[in-house]
C-alpha cells in the first residue's frame, strides 16, 4: 500500500449493478413514452414545459457527457450540446427549436447507451472522484428518473386526450387511521441534518452537520384534499387576509380559487389525475398547491409551515436512539408496497393505505404520494462543496426558491431518499406539490 493508492475503480459485481440500474431507469422511460402520439412528444403542451423529445434527447446528451466525453475528470457542463442545454434555452422557447422527431430521439438514446454499456462491460475505468463507488453512472441513472417525473408532469398539464397509462397499480386498502389535523411532537434538541453519502446524494445533502432544535408539533399526515375543502369553504381564497404580500400578488395574477386541475361541477369540486377525472376524494393528501396556498393554509389553521430541518427530523430522527433512520421505517429502500413512490400507481394514494410508511416520531407519510413545501429558501449547507458541476445545485441557491422535501407518486425509489432537497419557485404547482403544517411547541 503507497499513500497515493486510491480505491479501486469500479469491479464487475459493482459494474453489473449498475449497467442494471440504467437499463431499469430506461425501461420505465420507454413505458411512459408508450401512450403519446409523435405530434404528443414534439408539442410543447404548456409555457412551463417542454417537449417531451427535449426531455429525451437531454436524458441522452447528459449520459453522452457524463458517461462517454468524460474520462480522466470533471467536464464542464457548459460543453453539453447547445439544444439540449437547458441553459441555452429557457422552456418556454424550447418548442420553437428544430428538435428531432420521435424516431431519431429514440435512435439517440440507444446509441448513447450501447456505448456507455460497452465501455462499462469493458472495465478499465480509471478511478477518480467521479467514478469511485460508481456515483456517476448512478447520478446519470437518477438524472433520467427526475426527468421521467418532469414527463409526468407535462402528461398530466396535456390537454386534448389526457394521457392514459399503459400500465397501472393500485394502492392498498387504508389500513392506518390517522385523525385529520392530528399533530406529533418532537422534542427538539440536537440533531444532524443532512448525508455524507457518496453513491448516489448530489452535493446539496452534503455534509452531515449538526443542528438543535427547538420542540414542535408537526402534522401527523400531509394536509388532506378534506382539510383544504374545509378552507375553501371557510372563504380561503376570497379572503386575502390570511395570505402575505407574496401570497396575495401571486392570488391577484393568478386568479387561483383552488388547487390546479380543481374545477367546480354542480356544487362539487371535481379533479383529473391523468386521464381519471372524478370528484375531489378528501381522503387523498391535497396536490398541485404553491407555497403561497400552503402558507395561507396553515396561517388559516393557525399553524404554520415546517422549516426543511425540522422536515428532516420529523421524517428520520429517533429521538430514542439519538440518531437517523435511513428512512422513515428504517433501512430498507422504497418501494411500491412501503410508500407511494415509483410512478405506476399514476396519483396520489388515500392517506393510511401504506401503513408501514411511518417515522420514529409518528408521521405518515413523509416519502411519497406529494412533495411537501417547507418554510426554507434553497441554500447550502454549511460545508457545502460543489460536485460535480455547480449547475445542479450552486447555480440555484437563494431565496428565490423554496425546498421541497419527500418525494411524490411520480418520484423512483432511487430518489425518493430522506435527504434529497428539490426546490422550486413559490408560484409552481404543475409539480407534484402538497404540504404539512407545523407549530412551535
Ligand atoms: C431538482 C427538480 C429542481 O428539474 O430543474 C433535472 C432536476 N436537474 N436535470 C430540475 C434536474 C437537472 C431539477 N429539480
Ligand atoms: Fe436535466
Amino acid at each position: 500500500m503507497t499513500a497515493t493508492q486510491t480505491r479501486p475503480a469500479p469491479g464487475a459485481a459493482l459494474r453489473q449493478g449498475l449497467l442494471a440500474r440504467l437499463a431499469g431507469a430506461r425501461e420505465r422511460t420507454l413505458l411512459l413514452l408508450e401512450p403519446f402520439s409523435d405530434a404528443d412528444l414534439t408539442a410543447q403542451h404548456d409555457p412551463l414545459m417542454s417537449p417531451i423529445v427535449w426531455d429525451l434527447g437531454h436524458i441522452a446528451r447528459f449520459e453522452e457527457l457524463w458517461l462517454l466525453r468524460q474520462t480522466v475528470g470533471p467536464i464542464a457542463f457548459g460543453e453539453m450540446p447547445g439544444l439540449f442545454n437547458p441553459f441555452e434555452h429557457p422552456r418556454r422557447e424550447r418548442g420553437a427549436l428544430a428538435l428531432p422527431g420521435r424516431r431519431e430521439t429514440l435512435a439517440t438514446l440507444a446509441d448513447v447507451r450501447r456505448r456507455v454499456a460497452a465501455r462499462l462491460s469493458a472495465g478499465g475505468i480509471e478511478s477518480n472522484e467521479l467514478t469511485r463507488d460508481g456515483y456517476v453512472w448512478r447520478m446519470v441513472a437518477q438524472h433520467e428518473e427526475q426527468h421521467q417525473e418532469t414527463i409526468l408532469q407535462t402528461a398530466q398539464l396535456k390537454r386534448g386526450k389526457p394521457y392514459a397509462p399503459a400500465l397501472r397499480a393500485e394502492p392498498a386498502p387504508v389500513s392506518r387511521r390517522i385523525s385529520p389535523g392530528a399533530m406529533v411532537r418532537f422534542p427538539g434538541g440536537e440533531i444532524t441534518l443532512g448525508t455524507d453519502d457518496r453513491t448516489a446524494a448530489y452535493d446539496n445533502e452534503r455534509p452531515r452537520h449538526p443542528l438543535t432544535l427547538a420542540p414542535f408539533r408537526i402534522d401527523a399526515a400531509p394536509v388532506s384534499n378534506g382539510d383544504y375543502l374545509a378552507f375553501i369553504a371557510d372563504g380561503g381564497y376570497a379572503d386575502a387576509r390570511g395570505w402575505s404580500e407574496g401570497g396575495r400578488r401571486w392570488l391577484g395574477e393568478s386568479g387561483a380559487v383552488a388547487p390546479l386541475y380543481w374545477e367546480r361541477r354542480d356544487h362539487e369540486w371535481w379533479t383529473r389525475s391523468m386521464d381519471r377525472a372524478a370528484p375531489v376524494d378528501p381522503a387523498h393528501p391535497v396536490c398541485h398547491v404553491s407555497w403561497y396556498e400552503a402558507e395561507a393554509y396553515a396561517r388559516w389553521a393557525g399553524k404554520r409551515l415546517p422549516t426543511e430541518a425540522e422536515w428532516e427530523a420529523a421524517a428520520t430522527w429517533d429521538p430514542a436512539a439519538g440518531c437517523a433512520r435511513r428512512y422513515p421505517w428504517g433501512d430498507d429502500p422504497p418501494n411500491g408496497a412501503r410508500a407511494n413512490v415509483d410512478q405506476l400507481v399514476f396519483g396520489t394514494a388515500p392517506i393510511g393505505a401504506y401503513a408501514a410508511n411511518l417515522s420514529p416520531i409518528g408521521c405518515y407519510g413523509m416519502i411519497g404520494d406529494v412533495w411537501e413545501w417547507t418554510s426554507s429558501d434553497f441554500l447550502p449547507y454549511p460545508g457545502f462543496r460543489s460536485f460535480p458541476y455547480s449547475e445542479y445545485s450552486e447555480v440555484f441557491f437563494g431565496s428565490d426558491y423554496k425546498v421541497l422535501r419527500g418525494g411524490s407518486w411520480a418520484t423512483r425509489p432511487g430518489v425518493a431518499r430522506s435527504s434529497f432537497r428539490n426546490w422550486d419557485y413559490p408560484v409552481r404547482r404543475q409539480i407534484f406539490s402538497g404540504f404539512r403544517c407545523a407549530r412551535d411547541d
